[in-house]
């Protein structure tokens, strides 16, 4: 014990300073500090975008920004989460759209107010070009902007940030929407699969699966060959 205590470093956590160890990550460092975590965490895998966390560095002025589960702890470390940022969200029924750039236009008309200033593509923990993809999407280009906001956890630092005050993953995921239901490529594989599931192809596999207990379950999942050749 002696011997972790000699390593904690000092990190400001919602202005107190706290102690800790220097290799655990901000969300870690907060439990450690005593804090229960109820808002601002999730999958603690760098998936959700639940633990946005923006923080900067003593002496440097500069703000930075993170996930609290990704991003270890530094000395002087003043950090604060924003665990929801609210933004202009419209409520739509996707089956009732057109994969069109009037459909993002009329919805969000202020996609169109965008800077092109990248303030977004710096903040954004996933490195994604976010002012890339609202260009793309400023051009009418569905496909682009699906592309690269593929990655886009929603976390919301980037409309933290924005001048033009936009949602920027909100207008992707429509995009994203649009992409996957009415212009991605059909999977011919897929089709054929689903013909042979209905037609029972599998169904004495599938039932023994569902008769087998845990042990083999773990079994024939550790054996299974996931991407065969
Ligand atoms: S921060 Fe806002 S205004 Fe600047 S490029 Fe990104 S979306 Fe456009
Ligand atoms: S695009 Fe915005 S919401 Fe998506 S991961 Fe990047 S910063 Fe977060
Ligand atoms: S808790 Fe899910 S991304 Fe950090």
């Amino acid at each position: 014990m002696a011997e972790v205590e000699e390593k904690l470093i000092p990190v400001y956590i919602m202005g107190k300073l706290y102690e800790v160890p220097p290799s655990l990550t901000i969300m870690k460092a907060m439990e450690w500090a005593g804090y229960t975590l109820v808002r601002g965490v999730g999958c603690r895998g760098g998936f959700c975008g639940a633990c946005a966390t923006v923080y900067r560095i003593r002496g440097d002025e500069r703000l930075y920004f993170g996930l609290a589960c990704q991003t270890v702890v530094q000395p002087e470390m003043y950090l604060g989460q924003i665990p929801f940022f609210p933004t202009q969200r419209e409520v739509y029924d996707i089956t009732e759209l057109t994969p069109q750039a009037a459909t993002v236009w009329k919805l969000y008309p202020e996609v169109l107010r965008c800077l092109g200033c990248g303030t977004c593509t710096k903040s954004c923990p996933q490195e994604l070009d976010v002012k890339g993809y609202m260009a793309s999407l400023m051009r009418g280009d569905i496909a682009t902007a699906a592309d690269k906001s593929f990655d886009c956890i929603m976390c919301g630092l980037c409309a933290a940030r924005c001048p033009a005050e936009e949602s920027q993953y909100n207008f992707a995921i429509l995009a994203r929407r649009l992409y996957g239901r009415y212009l991605a490529p059909r999977s011919q594989h897929l089709t054929t699969r689903l013909e042979e599931i209905e037609k029972g192809a599998f169904a004495s596999s599938i039932a023994e699966l569902k008769a087998a207990d845990k042990e083999t379950l773990k079994k024939r999942y550790a054996e299974m060959d996931i991407e065969p050749e």
